[in-house]
C-alpha cells in the first residue's frame, strides 16, 4: 500500500515531476527503426512522458525529435513536408532542422533576423540495438546507451516488438516483476486444478529430479516446481542496476531459484531469459509496452519471428497489433474474453500470454489507487521496486543523480535466471551464482558480435 502522495510521485511522469525528472535521466525506448527507415521519409508523431513530440529522418539520414508544434502559431508537423535537410510547417512554410532551429522563414522580411530567435525543443533521438532511443533530460547529463543485453547481440538474434497499453506504466512494469500471477494468469485449467495427468507427470519428473536433476530440461524443472509448491517466498536483492528478485521453491532438500531481473527505470527480465520487458509511459494513463526477445546459441528462425508476433509461441509474448501498434485484443472489446474457454480450457478465457498480462494491468482503471491495495508475501519485489523508484525521485530532488543512468556496464549481461540449490545455500551465494550467469553471457554476446563484423 502506498499513501496518496507516493501513489502520485510514483505514476506522474510529465514535465516537472519528480518521476518523470528520473526518467529523463534514463534513454527511453522511442520507435522502431522502421517506423522512419529512409531519409525524407513520413514523419512520426510521439508522445513521450506527456510531451507531444515529431521524429523525423532528415534528407542526410540524421534523426530528429522535436516539439510537435510549430513555433508559429502551433500547427502540428506530422503533417509538415519532410525535405531539404528540415521539416517545413504545412501552415505558412517555417523549417525547422533535426536540432529545432528554425533554418527557413519565408513570411518574414529576411533582414528581420527573426528566424535567428525561433527554436523549438529537441531530443537526441539515437539508433542503438534494434531500437531508436529518445534522451530528453539536460544535456549535461547526457549518459550512453544502455549495455542491455538485447541490444548487444547481432540483430538475427533479437527480436523487438511493441504494443499500446491503455495503463499507467507503473502497474504494467508491477505485473512484469510479480512472479506469482504466472501460476494463474497464465495457466491452462489443468495445470490449475492439478488434474491427474498433471499430477502424474509431476510425480515422473520427482522421480527422474530425485535420480538425476542434470536430465531435466529448464521447462521440466519449471513445471516440477511451480505444480509441487505454489506459494514462493519472495526476496530482492539490490543491485548496481535495480533489483534481483528471488522466487524461491522448495522440494524435499533443494530449492529452485527463480530470479526476475528489475533493471532501472522500467525493464524486467523473466527467469531463464535475456529478453524482456520495457514499460515506458505515453503520459500518465498510457505506456508503451516493449517486448525484446533475444537467444544466444543461434539466430531467430522467421517462423519464430511471425510466431513471436502473433503469439503463437510460449513466452512473454501474445500480443498482436495493428499498423498502430494498437493490440487487437483490448479494453474497448474485453481483451475478447471467451467465458466458453475459460470454463472449459483456460484460467482466463482469453488467449495469449501478453493479452493476459495486458488484461490484468488494464482492467485495474488507467491509475490504480494504490491506497486502497492489500499486498501480500508474494508482492516483495513489487514493493522494493517501488521504494527504489521513489527514493531515486526523491533524491533526484535533493541533487543526486541516479547512478544506474551512468553506469551503462551494470546493464550488460543482465538476464533472468533459474537455479536448482541445496536448501543450505544462502539468498546470496544464488546472487552470486546468477551474477557468474551474467559473465557467461557477456562473453558469449562478445563473441557474437565479434563473429558477425
Ligand atoms: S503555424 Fe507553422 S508556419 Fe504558421
Ligand atoms: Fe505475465
Amino acid at each position: 500500500m502506498l499513501s496518496a502522495e507516493e501513489n502520485e510521485i510514483l505514476t506522474r511522469t510529465g514535465p516537472g515531476t519528480p518521476m518523470g525528472e528520473l526518467l529523463r535521466r534514463f534513454w527511453l525506448p522511442a520507435l522502431l527503426p522502421d517506423e522512419l527507415p529512409v531519409s525524407d521519409c513520413a514523419p512520426v508523431r510521439v508522445r513521450l512522458l506527456a510531451e507531444d513530440l515529431v521524429a523525423f529522418r532528415d534528407s542526410a539520414g540524421s534523426l530528429g525529435l522535436i516539439d510537435a508544434y510549430c513555433a508559429h502559431r502551433r500547427a502540428h508537423l506530422f503533417f509538415g513536408r519532410n525535405e531539404e535537410c528540415g521539416i517545413r510547417c504545412i501552415y505558412h512554410g517555417w523549417k525547422y532542422d533535426v536540432d529545432g532551429n528554425c533554418v527557413d522563414l519565408p513570411t518574414e522580411p529576411p533582414e528581420s533576423g527573426f528566424k535567428d530567435k525561433v527554436k523549438l525543443t529537441s531530443y537526441p533521438l539515437r539508433e542503438h540495438g534494434g531500437i531508436l532511443w529518445a534522451y530528453m533530460g539536460p544535456k549535461k547529463y547526457i549518459p550512453q546507451l544502455p549495455k542491455l543485453t538485447f541490444t548487444q547481440v547481432p540483430s538475427g538474434y533479437r527480436f523487438v516488438m511493441k504494443r499500446f497499453q491503455e495503463c499507467n506504466y507503473a502497474q504494467a512494469l508491477e505485473g512484469g516483476i510479480d512472479s506469482a500471477h504466472t501460476s494463474y494468469l497464465h495457466t491452462t485449467l489443468d495445470f490449475y486444478r492439478r488434474t491427474e495427468s498433471y499430477l502424474e507427470k509431476a510425480k515422473a519428473l520427482r522421480a527422474r529430479f530425485e535420480k538425476d536433476p542434470q536430465t531435466l530440461k529448464p521447462e521440466d524443472l519449471d513445471f516440477l516446481f511451480r505444480t509441487l509448491d505454489k506459494a514462493p517466498r519472495v526476496m530482492a536483492k539490490n543491485t548496481d542496476y535495480g533489483l534481483m528478485v528471488a522466487a524461491q521453491r522448495n522440494l524435499g532438500d533443494q530449492y529452485y531459484w527463480r530470479f526476475n531481473q528489475y533493471l532501472l527505470p522500467f525493464y524486467t527480465m523473466p527467469p531463464r531469459s535475456p529478453g524482456g520487458h520495457a514499460f515506458v509511459p505515453i503520459d500518465d494513463e498510457h505506456c508503451w509496452v516493449w517486448t525484446f526477445g533475444c537467444q544466444l546459441d543461434r539466430p531467430y528462425t522467421v517462423d519464430e519471428i511471425l510466431g513471436m508476433k502473433r503469439g503463437t509461441v510460449s513466452g512473454p509474448f501474445g500480443a498482436e497489433v495493428d499498423d498502430n501498434y494498437y493490440p487487437l485484443h483490448n479494453k474497448s472489446n474485453d481483451f475478447l474474453i471467451d467465458r466458453a474457454v475459460q470454463r472449459t480450457y483456460n484460467f482466463t478465457g482469453i488467449v495469449g500470454t501478453g493479452n493476459q498480462d495486458m488484461a490484468a494491468q488494464v482492467c485495474m482503471g488507467p491509475v490504480t489507487d494504490r491506497t486502497k491495495e492489500q499486498l501480500g508475501v508474494t508482492d516483495v519485489g513489487i514493493i522494493e521496486m517501488r521504494r527504489l523508484l521513489l527514493n531515486s525521485a526523491n533524491d533526484l530532488c535533493e541533487g543526486k543523480e541516479p547512478a544506474a543512468a551512468h553506469n551503462a556496464d551494470a546493464f550488460s549481461g543482465v538476464q533472468g535466471v533459474s537455479l536448482v540449490r541445496s536448501c543450505d545455500v544462502s539468498l546470496d551465494e544464488c546472487v552470486n551464482d546468477a551474477i557468474d550467469h551474467f559473465d557467461k553471457t557477456r562473453k558469449r554476446t562478445q563473441e557474437l558480435t565479434k563473429s558477425s563484423d
